[in-house]
């Protein structure tokens, strides 16, 4: 029997992966221009780490996460996500004490064990960004910029910014009293799952998506009518910035986190093709206090995640100028007869690489006219047939696939003529 891949998990196949590397480059690239800096961690850690950060009531921590045991007193899980591996490691490197705001960023695979469908997988790969050290609303505004210029970047048109607070741990207790209040009087009529966070935490109630719910949920009271003056102001700071930015935004009242350490901003980058439960391409948010949480010093912090899958679905699908998914052509692609040409090849494509030229050999052993067919299907730029005046004479007769035009050159002039950067062709 086939072992194939396991559910909700996906290869990158070789003609998918310059999407990959496109949007890659351009994240470092722009991310630079702002100050971040890549931060690595590992892909499992202490599962205490998440169930205290992530929260123990939510579904990433109470069924979604792969954990295994390390030794007979310690599990370990594989991330969920990078907002608590980065809060841990700034922690554990003392990296408060290098500078005061730390501005990082990384990319890579993240796990988690939901149902899978379009665009929810359970290996699955998000773009993150955290800053440490900062309350300042400016600075959200800038990352939101940041996060908004990275989209259109990338040839992304059609999306929404929606924006929202949960308020601060002065006025999220009395919010949460009323909306027990008003939960109570109809409480049987939500939704089992709706009642177990009534129990444990009412505010992801806004968070269901089961259709009976809905009714009741429009009902509730929301939090930005509960928020103390500090987190007013703090939201209309933020929304002030934005318009300054020129980032168009929406404020979603009902815009609540699937997970706990977010206090005052959070928001999403929605989608209505991504469909309707699970339409946001990012999410993030600010987390003051989740340092403290993890045995750190009082540190504010706020970042963003963004699913790299859903991203690449939107923009090969929705977005009529993408065109990121061309591997490029090899500039010479060397044809050889027979063994000794074939060892010229050898030798010639090493030197040439060496000096940043793409050369292409087919090991086939297939006649010439073979090897020409396939430089023409992959669109070699130049080709070279290694013959015996080559390996004797040290000169090489250059063919332009373009328009068939050939020139001969000396061995050591070839790499300037061929390499892309430098070629004036
Ligand atoms: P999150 O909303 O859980 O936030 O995930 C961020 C993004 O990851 C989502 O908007 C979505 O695009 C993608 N994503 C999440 N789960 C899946 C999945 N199962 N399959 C495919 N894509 C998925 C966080 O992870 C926070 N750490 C964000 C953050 C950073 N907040 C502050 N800093």
């Amino acid at each position: 029997m086939k072992i194939k891949s396991v559910r909700g998990t996906h290869d990158i196949l070789p003609k998918d992966v310059a999407v990959w590397h496109t949007i890659e480059r351009t994240t470092r690239e722009l991310f630079k221009l702002y100050g971040y800096s890549e931060l690595r961690t590992p892909i499992f850690e202490d599962t205490e780490l998440f169930s205290r950060s992530i929260g123990m009531g939510t579904d990433i921590v109470q069924k979604e996460m792969y954990t295994f045991n390390q030794n007979k007193n310690k599990t370990v899980s594989l991330r969920p996500e990078g907002t608590a591996p980065v809060v841990r490691a700034y922690i554990e490197h003392a990296l408060h004490r290098q500078t005061t705001v730390n501005k990082f960023y990384y990319i890579g695979p993240m796990f988690r064990r939901e149902r899978p469908q379009k665009g929810r997988y359970r290996q699955f790969h998000q773009i993150g960004v955290e800053v440490l050290g900062s309350d300042a609303p400016a600075l959200e505004g800038e990352v939101i910029e940041m996060l908004h210029r990275l989209m259109e970047q990338l040839g992304l048109r059609q999306f929404e910014l929606l924006v929202n607070s949960v308020g601060c741990t002065t006025c999220r207790p009395y919010y949460i009293d009323t909306l027990r209040q008003n939960i109570n009087k109809t409480k049987t009529s939500f939704c089992p799952d709706c009642q177990n966070r009534f129990k444990n935490n009412p505010l992801r109630i806004f968070d269901c998506k089961v259709r009976s719910c809905q009714p009741f949920i429009e009902n509730l009271p929301p939090i930005l009518d509960h928020l103390c003056s500090n987190c007013q102001d703090h939201l209309s700071k933020l929304r002030l910035y934005l318009e300054l930015l020129k980032v168009p935004h929406r404020l979603s009242p009902r815009l609540v986190r699937g997970l706990d350490y977010y206090v005052r901003t959070t928001f999403e980058i929605t989608s209505e093709y991504l469909g309707p439960t699970q339409n946001a391409i990012a999410g993030g948010g600010r987390y003051d206090g989740l340092s403290e949480i993890l045995g750190g010093p009082r540190t504010q912090g706020f970042g963003f995640a963004l699913g790299m899958e859903r991203l690449i679905w939107l923009l090969s699908e929705k977005e009529d100028s993408f065109s990121l998914n061309q591997s490029p052509p090899p500039d010479l692609f060397l044809v050889y007869l027979d063994e000794s040409s074939l060892e010229l090849s050898l030798k010639l494509a090493q030197e040439l690489r060496g000096q940043g030229v793409f050369v292409y050999i087919d090991f086939q052993k297939k006649s010439v006219k073979a090897q020409m067919r396939l430089a023409n299907r992959i669109n070699a730029r130049f080709t070279c047939v290694i013959g015996e005046d080559e390996i004797k004479s040290g000169y090489f007769q250059i063919k332009r696939m373009e328009d068939g035009q050939k020139v001969t050159l000396e061995r050591a002039t070839l790499a300037d003529f061929l390499n892309p950067s430098i070629s004036p062709i």
